[in-house]
């Protein structure tokens, strides 16, 4: 099913299940699909591989004008320290404002499904359908644990750093995690991906057929 210019912005904190429903909707709607997590993230591995500091605005802005796509192929993106150096790199101005237009060009021309923390606030405001997903925190972390097939013993310090990481992505001046005013709210935690996709299917058409002339 493919429909013209359709934006799905989705927004979330970390592991709520985004990425798997945001790929899901893409496909289904044969449109292209942006995880803006992955911009953060290559930024940060290049701070971090130039031997540099996240918290240096500067070099974290020349992280963020020099990206190039296969930054963004990288396997070394979903790492702990990663993790952590991204959630620093997305508090700052320079580097929100260089990857600004990247994400709104990419959703212009055939429409897209993007995720990430403002997506239907500040980067697509326009979107027609902004989801706003999220989890129970222990059900996040879990999947979180499983996702890096972490130790037994790990399960308690990943609790505590997507604590810290969501706390910081929400508390921030700038483009803070918050669901956009008119964004559909889907609480995945009682949710497994098939169920998920269905849900937030429903409510994407239920949208699409209300604003649809014809409808
Ligand atoms: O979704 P993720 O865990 O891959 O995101 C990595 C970091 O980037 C996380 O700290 C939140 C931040 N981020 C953001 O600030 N804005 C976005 N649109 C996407 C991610």
């Amino acid at each position: 099913m493919r429909v013209a210019a359709l934006i799905i912005a989705i927004d979330g904190p970390a592991a709520a299940g985004k990425g798997t429903l945001a790929r899901r909707l893409a496909a289904h709607f044969g449109l292209p699909y942006l995880d803006t997590g992955l911009l953060y993230r290559a930024v940060a591995r290049r701070v971090l591989d130039h031997g540099g500091d996240p918290a240096d605005q500067q070099a974290a802005a020349r992280a963020a004008a020099a990206l190039t796509a296969e930054d963004l192929t990288r396997d070394d993106l979903r790492t702990d320290d990663v993790d952590r150096a991204a959630s620093v790199v997305a508090g700052q101005a320079p580097v929100r404002a260089a990857l600004l237009a990247f994400q709104r060009h990419f959703a212009a021309s055939q429409g897209a499904v993007l995720d990430g923390r403002d997506i239907g606030t500040v980067v697509l405001p326009e979107a027609p359908v902004k989801l706003f997903v999220t989890a129970a925190p222990a059900a996040r972390a879990e999947r979180r644990w499983r996702e890096r097939a972490a130790a037994p013993e790990d399960l308690a310090r990943i609790t505590a750093e997507l604590a810290l990481r969501d706390a910081q992505d929400a508390a921030r001046a700038i483009a803070p995690l918050r669901p956009a005013a008119d964004a559909v709210t889907l609480d995945t935690t009682a949710l497994d991906p098939e169920a998920a996709f269905q849900a937030a299917l429903a409510i994407v058409l239920a949208i699409i057929g209300a604003r649809s002339p014809l409808s």
